[in-house]
C-alpha cells in the first residue's frame, strides 16, 4: 500500500501534472517542527480522552521524535506520494510504529493546517519583533550619541526648520514601535488552536481540544470549527503588519539613500555595509538601503495576493487556501534580511554632522522663529507670518541679507537678528516631542522605557 491518503477511494493513482500542481512538501516542509509539534500533542489528547493506550501514546511520540531527528539531519528520506509535510510525517511514523495509524484519529488535514501555521507565525512573530526591537535599539544608541547635532528638517523635501539629529533617528524609532504594537496584537488572534475541529465540522469522537491547545501553549481554541479550518485572518493581518513594517524600512532606505548622495552628504557609509562598481572605481553603492526600498514591494504584494487568495471563498476548507504559506514564509524571510541587514548599515555609518549643520544654517530656516517671536510680543501669528515674508521677500531679491533687514526693521531688531545665528532655530522648539536636543532629552527617556518595559 504505497500511495495516497485517499488510495482506498481510488483506483488509479494522480498524475504527474496534479502533483506537480497539488503538492506542497516543497514549502511547507520548513514546518515541520510545528507539525511534530501538534501530532505530539494530538496524540497525548487522544491517550487522555481513551483513544489511546498509555503504550501507543509513548510509542507514537518516541517515532515523532526519531521523525524529528531524521528531517532535521536530512536524512529523511521523503517519497514520491508525500504531498505535503502532513502526509510525509505520518506516512514514515506509520513505518516506524505500527500504531503511528491511530495518530489521524479525530483529525484532518484541515484543522492539522490551520495548527501549524499558526504555530508557525507565532514563532515567526516572536522572532521579527525581536528584530525590529534590535533595529531600534540601534536608532536609539544613535541618537544618544548624535548629541546636539542638527540637520535640516524637510517637507516637500524642502528644507524647513532644522531639528535634532537624535530627533529624526527617533521618528524611525517610534514608527517601528507601532510595528511591534500592531504584531503584538495580531499575535494574540494567531494564539488560536483549530485542532479538534476535524476536516470541518468536529468529530464524533470524545475529543478535547482544550487539551490540545494546552499542550501546544495556544492562548485559545477556535469556538465554530467550520471557522477553526477556514479563517485565515490572522495570516492576513500579520502579513499587513509585515507590509507596514517594510514600508516604514522603505523610508529609512530612501532617506540613506539620499543622505548618501554626493549632494546631500550626510552620511559615510561603511565598507561592510555597501557595494562597490563594477566599472567605476569611485562608486560606493547604499545596495543595502535600496533594496530595503525596494523589498517594500514585495511585502505589499504579499499582503494583496492574499487577501485575493481569500476573497469569495466558501466556506470551509479550499484548496486555495494551500496558498496562504509561501507568502507568510517569504515574507517572513524578506523582514528577517532586511531588519538585519539595515541594524548593520545603521550601527556603523558615520553622521557628518559638521555637514549637515552647515547645510541646516541657512537663516532662512529661521523665518518661523522670527514670526514666533513676534507673537511672543503680542503681534497676531497671520500678521507676523506677513512681516517675516516680506523681509524674506527683500531679501531673496536681493536687497540686503536677511540678517541685516532683521537687525534694520522697527518690529524686528538685533535681538530678533540674533535667532538668525546658526544652530540658535534649532534649540527654541523645546515643547513636548520637539525639535530641539533639551526636548529630545525627555524623548530619549521615553523611548528608552518602552524597549525595556
Ligand atoms: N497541504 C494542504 C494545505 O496546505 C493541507 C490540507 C489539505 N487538506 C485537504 N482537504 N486536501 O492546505
Amino acid at each position: 500500500m504505497s500511495s495516497t491518503l485517499w488510495h482506498g477511494r481510488f483506483a488509479g493513482g494522480p498524475s504527474e501534472a496534479l502533483q506537480a500542481l497539488n503538492d506542497s512538501l516543497p514549502f511547507d516542509r520548513r514546518m515541520f517542527r510545528e507539525d511534530i509539534a501538534g501530532s505530539r500533542a494530538h496524540v497525548r489528547m487522544l491517550c487522555d480522552v481513551g483513544l489511546l493506550t498509555d503504550i501507543e501514546r509513548d510509542t507514537v511520540v518516541a517515532a515523532l521524535d526519531t521523525v524529528e531527528q531524521e528531517i532535521e539531519s536530512e536524512t529523511f528520506e521523503f517519497a514520491i506520494n508525500d504531498e505535503d509535510i502532513h502526509t510525509a510525517v505520518e506516512r514514515r511514523v506509520t513505518e516506524l510504529e505500527p500504531a503511528g495509524a491511530k495518530m489521524h484519529t479525530g483529525r484532518s488535514r484541515n484543522d492539522q493546517v490551520a495548527t501549524d501555521v499558526r504555530l508557525w507565525t507565532r514563532g515567526a512573530i516572536d522572532e521579527v519583533v525581536e528584530l525590529i526591537v534590535r533595529i531600534q535599539r540601534t536608532l536609539l544608541a544613535s541618537a544618544e550619541a548624535a548629541g546636539d547635532a542638527y540637520l535640516p528638517g524637510y517637507t516637500h523635501l524642502q528644507h524647513a526648520q532644522p531639528v535634532a539629529l537624535s530627533h529624526h533617528l527617533l521618528a524611525h524609532g517610534w514608527a517601528l514601535a507601532r510595528d511591534v504594537d500592531r504584531l503584538t496584537d495580531a499575535r494574540r488572534r494567531v494564539d488560536v488552536s483549530a485542532l479538534g475541529a476535524g476536516a470541518l465540522a468536529g468529530s464524533s469522537l470524545p475529543l478535547d481540544p482544550e487539551k490540545t491547545a494546552e499542550y501546544l501553549g495556544f492562548a485559545g481554541v477556535f469556538e465554530n470549527s467550520l471557522d477553526g479550518v477556514s479563517d485565515r485572518d490572522f495570516g492576513a493581518e500579520t502579513l499587513f503588519a509585515l507590509a507596514l513594517l517594510g514600508v516604514h524600512l522603505s523610508r529609512i532606505g530612501e532617506e540613506l539613500i539620499l543622505w548618501a548622495s554626493s549632494e546631500f552628504a550626510f552620511v559615510e557609509l561603511d565598507d561592510g555595509f555597501s557595494t562597490g562598481s563594477s566599472m567605476m572605481p569611485q562608486k560606493k553603492n547604499p545596495d543595502i538601503a535600496e533594496l530595503a526600498r525596494g523589498k517594500a514591494g514585495r511585502l505589499v504584494g504579499h499582503l494583496t495576493g492574499f487577501l485575493t487568495t481569500l476573497k469569495g471563498l466558501p466556506l470551509t476548507y479550499n484548496k486555495d487556501m494551500q496558498e496562504d504559506k509561501e507568502p507568510l514564509f517569504d515574507a517572513v524571510d524578506t523582514v528577517r534580511l532586511t531588519l538585519l541587514a539595515l541594524d548593520g548599515m545603521i550601527s556603523t555609518i558615520r553622521f557628518r554632522t559638521d555637514r549637515m549643520a552647515e547645510v541646516a544654517s541657512s537663516p532662512y530656516a529661521a523665518a518661523t522663529d522670527l514670526a514666533e517671536w513676534l507673537v511672543a510680543s503680542g503681534m497676531p501669528f497671520r500678521q507676523a507670518h506677513a512681516v517675516v515674508g516680506e523681509i524674506v521677500r527683500k531679501a531673496l531679491a536681493g536687497g540686503g541679507s536677511l540678517s541685516d533687514l532683521v537687525a534694520a526693521d522697527d518690529q524686528l531688531g538685533p535681538e530678533a537678528a540674533a535667532l538668525l545665528e546658526p544652530g540658535i532655530s534649532v534649540t527654541r522648539r523645546t515643547t513636548r516631542g520637539g525639535g530641539s536636543p533639551a526636548a529630545v532629552v525627555d524623548q530619549l527617556i521615553r523611548f528608552r522605557a518602552r524597549l525595556d518595559g
